[in-house]
């Protein structure tokens, strides 16, 4: 799935200092344990926190062997999350303040191995909540646009609806959320999440999800090679550029308790079709040629998850804005895809 991207060319991107608030209100500095941080996400808000915090704020684990400017960037060591223990003890010996948890199998992924998903999406969600508690650490997991499922109100889909998702990624999300907000409310725990949408960038590889095909999309046109996409040119999903994504996250991370009216928000940037992200892709690349060829697994999921997003909760409660549009970020993953693939 991830065949166009080199590993050792994968770019983690950095957001202004200024743009990001401080995570702890005294003197005394944050330290931020990712669980899964060598996925899409997790390298990215790492440098983000560590250009505010320093480099020894966050202790980026995973369980695949880092490249070497992962080493040099700051603390990196090897965390399965279901080894409960040893999660226990990094944030004991690390000193953890906030628990960021990314691992996870995405919905494509998920699907071709579900009791791995249960495992990783629900069992590692049950120790992260348990020790959260038991250390008083500030927790964020994310959420996703594939928390709702074919029955909710689609267009646009709201913070607040029903949520009957058919993927065993959405099913755990939506146990994560509930759970979450359950010890949030009885247990006083400093539980966040955001429903994050597709998430995009040509410098890191997507992790095997739904919307995966527009990254693979502007790689291809970057290199003027012709595209098979695996979804039908209607098919209308939320997105984000990487960096606002971050940022969105940092600022959730750093919201003052008493403006967040729920503790799990939509954010969005824009929609887009497959056919309206190639008409876009033309302005610069007018000879890219694309083929349709729906994946009877992935069409179903993305035919389930809601069309437009509706993040006015975000917006309004902690002031949320993102700053990619649809031709921006056409703009910046065609040269980022030129310049590192
Ligand atoms: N990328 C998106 O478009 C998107 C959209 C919505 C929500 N999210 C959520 O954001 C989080 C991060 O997403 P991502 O795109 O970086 O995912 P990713 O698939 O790129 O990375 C997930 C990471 O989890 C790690 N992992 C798997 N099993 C593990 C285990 N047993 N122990 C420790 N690590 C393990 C993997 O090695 C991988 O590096 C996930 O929770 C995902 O559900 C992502």
């Amino acid at each position: 799935m991830n065949s166009m991207f080199c590993r050792c060319g994968q770019r983690f991107l950095a957001l202004p200092s200024s743009a990001v608030r401080h995570l702890s209100t005294d003197s005394t500095p944050p330290r931020v344990l990712i669980t899964g941080g060598l996925g899409q996400l997790g390298r990215s808000l790492a440098s983000v926190l560590r250009k505010t915090h320093g480099n020894d704020s966050v202790v980026l684990t995973d369980i695949k062997k880092a490249p070497s400017d992962v080493l040099s960037a700051g603390p990196y060591s090897y965390l399965d999350v279901l080894d409960e223990a040893s999660l226990r003890r990094t944030v004991v010996e690390e000193r953890i303040t906030t628990l960021v948890h990314y691992s996870a199998l995405l919905s494509v992924v998920g699907e071709s191995n579900i009791p791995l998903a249960m495992k990783v999406n629900i069992d590692s969600v049950h120790s992260c909540m348990q020790i959260a508690q038991e250390y008083n650490l500030r927790l964020f997991i994310p959420s996703t646009i594939g928390a709702f499922g074919p029955h909710c109100p689609r267009n646009p889909t709201p913070d607040l609806t029903v949520q009957r998702p058919r993927t065993i990624y959405g099913v755990s999300k939506v146990h994560m959320e509930l759970l979450g907000e359950y010890f949030q409310a009885s247990r006083g725990l400093d539980f966040r999440s955001l429903r994050f949408p597709g998430v995009l960038s040509a410098d890191t590889p997507p992790g095997g999800g739904t919307t995966d095909y527009a990254v693979h999309m502007a790689v291809a046109a970057a290199k003027d090679r012709p595209f098979e996409c695996n979804l039908r040119p209607d098919t209308r999903l939320p997105m984000m550029y990487l960096s606002d994504c971050v940022r969105a996250t940092v600022e959730m991370l750093t919201a003052p308790a008493d403006s967040l009216r729920l503790r799990t928000y939509n954010v969005t940037a824009m929609s887009f079709t497959p056919e309206e992200l190639v008409a876009e892709i033309r302005k610069h690349k007018k000879d890219f040629t694309v083929t349709y060829k729906p994946d009877p697994i992935v069409q179903a999921i993305a035919d389930s998850w809601p069309e437009v997003f509706d993040d006015s909760g975000a917006r309004n409660d902690w002031g949320w804005n993102h700053e990619y549009d649809l031709s921006r970020l056409v703009r910046r993953m065609l040269e980022s895809a030129a310049k590192y693939h």
